[in-house]
């Protein structure tokens, strides 16, 4: 098979590291890549969501199978485009993208399917929305609408905040188009776990599940980032909230979007809160998360791209994935100033040594490859992984590598998974 992934960051390191050496492989393709990708099949310098471009390619060198790592691609359309083109691709139409494109029409989804989730309302005008707050009260989450970066999300502590999340969503724009509309919701209340299935339309294969840690800075600190760690399997979700996130979240949310003649395809990402009812929907994602791709795959013992096949030719069903029964943590190396402004082109020295240490795969992120030298490139740089025994042991193998590492720019949570063990 010819397999094209789509993206650049750690993710799809990962998920080039696992099919890379699938017997089905005949070449891998990845656009545009990093150095990490680099050494497991040939980075095309096109952009992600660059759908035409994506498509001629797939035809000119005869793609069998598109892996898109990150959402833009897929809710710009690059499915439905290859899908014409006649082309297998591992994701969603941007009909069924939507489900992360717009999150008022993930809400009317899991309402309309019976998926337990916050209580909601949606908003076009300003004033509206200022009039609901006050009603509701505090704590209380304001969401825009559309796609933004990860950051369009504010837990109102109080009223103030929340009017002021309004009025920067709505009328200042910070977000741009993605806050023309707005989705107000309860806060809900208890730990956080995301779960990743594998979907054919009808039949969803179950991923595994992670925590990650969202905040830059040690005790859950800062801003938002994309993710600057993650542990699986998080203690506080035993196979009972597994089961019910599958039969209750996952699977309800599949038949519904048959039933509007969107059925979705890929990887379904369901961030979850354990609440004291039992574990609600907070967002559905339309794609594998970063960094728990890079703390997932490496569990996992069975060839995945059979199964990505599968998923985009309905056949899923019996499908069967074997795990190691061990326990992963992934520590993501930043750029400092990240996720402000920082600075780029430092050398990282050691990722030889620290990547052969028993248990360790080092992901590459925002790298960029001069000579025989490695720089930054980005924010998030490295996503170093590592599986063992237990958590207590995947993290201090994580650190260990962190720590012979040698980057004078770069810096790390030194708390991922902590609470945990
Ligand atoms: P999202 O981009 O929708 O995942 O939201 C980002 C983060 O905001 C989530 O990971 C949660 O920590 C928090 N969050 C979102 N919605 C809620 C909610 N209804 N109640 C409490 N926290 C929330
Ligand atoms: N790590 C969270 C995400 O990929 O959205």
């Amino acid at each position: 098979m010819r397999v094209l992934i789509l993206g650049s960051g750690g993710r799809e390191h990962a998920l080039a590291w696992a099919v890379a050496y699938s017997p089905l492989l005949s070449k891998l393709y990845i656009a545009p890549g990093n150095p990490g990708t680099a050494e497991l099949g040939e980075n095309v310098p096109i952009r992600a969501a660059d759908v035409p471009a994506v498509v001629k390619f797939c035809q000119e060198q005869s793609i069998d199978l598109v892996i898109p790592g990150p959402e833009a691609p897929l809710v710009a359309g690059v499915a439905d485009a290859l899908a014409a083109a006649g082309i297998a691709c591992c994701g969603p139409s941007a009909a069924a993208a939507r489900l992360e494109g717009s999150k008022a029409f993930a809400k009317e989804v899991a309402d309309a399917a019976g998926i337990p989730t916050a209580e909601w309302a949606e908003f076009e005008d300003e004033e509206a929305a200022h009039e609901y707050v006050e009603e509701m009260g505090a704590p209380i989450v304001i969401k825009a609408d559309g796609l933004a970066a990860g950051k369009g999300v504010v837990v109102a502590q109080t009223i103030e905040e929340a009017h002021g999340a309004i009025h920067a969503i709505m009328a200042e724009r910070v977000h741009g188009a993605a806050g023309e509309k707005l989705v107000i919701e309860e806060c809900l209340e208890g730990e956080e776990v995301s779960v990743f299935a594998l979907c054919d339309g009808l039949e969803a294969v179950f991923l595994g599940c992670a925590a990650d840690h969202k905040r830059v800075g040690d005790g859950d600190t800062g801003p938002n980032t994309g993710g600057m760690g993650a542990i699986a399997p998080p203690p506080w979700a035993d196979g009972e909230v597994v089961d019910r996130a599958m039969a209750e979240i996952i699977r309800p949310a599949l038949e519904e979007m048959v039933l509007r003649g969107t059925p979705f395809r890929g990887f379904l990402f369901a961030g979850l809160m354990l609440t004291a009812e039992g574990p609600k929907l907070i967002e559905f994602n339309v794609r594998f998360g970063d960094p728990e791709c890079e703390t997932l795959l490496p569990m996992l013992k069975s060839d995945l791209l059979p199964a990505l096949v599968a998923a985009t030719n309905g056949t899923l069903r019996g499908m069967e994935l074997r795990w190691k029964d061990e326990a992963s943590a992934t520590v993501v190396m930043c750029s400092k100033g990240y996720p402000g402004a920082y600075a780029t082109g430092g050398e990282i020295f050691g990722l030889e040594e620290a990547g052969s240490l028993p248990g360790v795969c080092i992901f590459h992120a925002g790298t960029m490859a001069e000579q025989e030298s490695i720089l930054a490139n980005g924010g998030r740089v490295l996503a170093v992984n590592a599986v063992g025994e237990d958590l207590a042991e995947a993290i201090e193998r994580a650190y260990a590598a962190v720590d012979t590492l040698d980057w004078a720019d770069g810096f790390c949570r030194r708390d991922i998974g902590r609470r945990a063990v």
